[in-house]
């Protein structure tokens, strides 16, 4: 095989992941290749990332060891029915493609294929990413240790019972985006109270990012980390008084139940 790793599709995600396999130093350009279906694309892939890039998806699955499928969950029958004859036991395939069952993808693949679910985030493209392998394969299986290195180098990995998979594209598949509206909206509340908007991204960001890491270094729960900032009439009592006048949990935990319900709707068709 010429390439280590070969993507089927080369959007977002799979853009955030090929950055951060190369940054991690995991794999070379020279081991990687990605398909996409536009010379936009094709041509993006190439400058940005250095890698191989095709329109020629049956190449993506002769030349490489891994295979990514990482297009959308609606083009999967489309993507994957003309290669099924082309996959191998000896490859290992990893779908990333939310609201796609492992149920569904084995209708594809002959049994000795090894297959895999993967939740994925955009984190991963700085190495900060938290990805879910979704298996009832056993940790200590070997195809199932390569796919645990590969998304390591690019972040957390925990490796998940798939009935837990809807919960998991709330809390870290699709969440990037409520961190970034957060942001957002601090960015631009820092503004309307003076501050250059550059400025207000790098604290906003800066002290989620440290907040993050405080809960995941002390393991305290979040409240306690929250009354350390709270001192009696201040200031942040004040804000935290007003955030929750405008619903802030309630709004998250509503937002998140929702996507994990269409994950699941998505999932049954
Ligand atoms: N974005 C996320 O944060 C995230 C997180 C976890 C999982 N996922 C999953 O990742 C998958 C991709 O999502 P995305 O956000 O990366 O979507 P996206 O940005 O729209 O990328 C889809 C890619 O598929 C390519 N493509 C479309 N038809 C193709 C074909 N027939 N052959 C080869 N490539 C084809 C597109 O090519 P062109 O660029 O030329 O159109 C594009 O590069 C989805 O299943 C999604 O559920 C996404």
């Amino acid at each position: 095989m010429k390439y280590k790793v070969g993507f089927l599709g080369g959007g977002n995600i799979a853009k955030a992941i090929i950055g951060g396999f190369i940054n991690s130093g995991l794999y070379k350009t020279e081991h990687i290749i990605a398909s996409a279906r536009s010379e936009k694309t094709i041509r993006e892939l190439q400058s940005r990332f250095g890698i191989a890039a095709t329109l020629d998806n049956a190449l993506i699955v002769q030349q490489s060891e891994i295979v990514i499928i990482a297009v959308k969950p609606y083009m999967i029958d489309a993507v994957i029915t003309p290669l099924r004859t082309l996959f191998t036991d000896n490859h290992i395939v990893i779908s990333v493609a939310a609201g796609v069952s492992t149920q569904t993808l084995k209708q594809y693949f002959d049994d000795p294929v090894k297959l895999y679910r993967v939740m994925p985030n955009t984190p991963a493209q700085v190495g900060a990413g938290m990805s879910v392998i979704f298996t009832d394969v056993s940790e200590d299986e070997p195809s199932c240790q390569t796919v645990k290195k590969l998304f390591e180098s690019v972040g957390l990995v925990e490796v998940l019972n798939e009935s837990l998979v809807h919960a998991c594209i709330a809390v870290q598949g699709s969440s990037p985006a409520y961190m970034f509206m957060m942001l957002e909206a601090m960015g631009d509340a820092g503004v309307k109270l003076g501050l250059p908007r550059d400025k207000a991204y790098l604290m906003a960001a800066q002290t989620m990012l440290g907040s993050a890491q405080m809960l995941l270094e002390t393991k305290m729960h979040p409240g306690a980390l929250k009354d350390m900032v709270t001192s009696p009439g201040g200031t942040t009592i004040e804000a935290v008084a007003k955030l929750e006048e405008s619903g802030f949990r309630h709004g998250v935990i509503k937002a998140m139940v929702a996507c994990a319900d269409v994950s699941e709707t998505m999932s049954k068709k």
